[in-house]
């Protein structure tokens, strides 16, 4: 089986290396559309049309699923991905983003649901609206709070991973919620947030930090895609095939795990 992963850049290699960690027998085509990131302060319209043609490129190469490892991407444009992808099954970040916050949060005695991710996926106000149904659904009374952070994806993709400004940065984006009682939920909206969750988790003492890569793994077995083992492998598996729509723009951070 060949799984594809795509994002507007690095930040599907988070969710590309939970998937070999979890999986044998699978190989991968990887597509970072590294010529246009960041998609999350582009219009609907635009990363819509971006987001076809990568999904054209990644039909070509006759996958038998693909994994849409980008929020914004699947917030915005998962109809027009699955239009060019035809019969190849699609799968999206929201729904298995949705299902890890409600199951680490448990119920309307806890704190809120910080929902960080870019302005597109912010503004599309998916992860707001679904979070709101299945807390509707259960019961809870638990505030959902969504924040954009348009200035993130640009410092990871330069690899300013651990630098002072992206510390200060993060602070200023989660300030309001730091203090609240009892801490609640944040989630890493955005595929390339878990190479800085230690930051986010520094600066939101008390809280539950979900990176939902993790979650999307558990989603493909679920649906019945892929057989996850129950602990993580030691070594990567699988062969990836690396398409990067501009090679040179790959930070050397990123480099590093790019391998076989
Ligand atoms: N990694 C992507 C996401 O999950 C996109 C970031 C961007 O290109 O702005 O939203």
């Amino acid at each position: 089986m060949k799984i594809g992963v795509f994002d507007s850049g690095i930040g599907g290699i988070t969710v590309l290396n939970a998937l070999r960690r979890r999986v044998t027998g699978v190989d991968f085509v990887y597509l970072g559309d590294t010529a246009h990131v960041p998609y999350g302060t582009k219009s609907p319209a635009q990363i819509r049309r971006l987001c076809v043609e990568s999904a054209t490129v990644l039909k070509s190469k006759k996958i038998d699923a693909l994994v849409v490892a980008c929020n914004t991407a699947s917030s915005l444009a998962l109809g027009e991905i699955r239009a060019v992808m035809e019969s190849v099954p699609v799968f999206g970040m929201v729904e298995p983003g949705v299902e890890a916050v409600t199951e680490s949060h448990g119920g309307s005695s806890l704190g809120p649901v910080l929902v960080l991710a870019t302005r597109a996926t912010v503004r599309s106000g998916a992860y707001g609206i679904q979070l709101r149904d299945r807390f509707s659904q259960n019961g809870w009374q638990t505030e959902v709070f969504e924040q954009e952070c348009p200035l993130l994806v640009p410092m990871i993709e330069e690899g300013w991973v651990d630098h002072a400004i992206l510390h200060q940065t993060i602070g200023e984006y989660v300030h309001a919620h730091r203090s609240s009682q009892p801490p609640g939920v944040a989630l890493l909206g955005c595929t390339h947030y878990p190479w800085i969750q230690a930051a986010f988790e520094r600066a939101l003492p008390g809280w539950k930090v979900v990176n939902s890569a993790e979650a999307v793994v558990s989603h493909l077995g679920k649906v019945g895609l892929i057989q996850p083992t129950p602990v993580g492998l030691s070594r990567l598996q699988g062969a990836v095939d690396w398409i990067f729509s501009d090679p040179d723009a790959v930070p050397a951070f990123a480099k590093e795990l790019v391998q076989g």
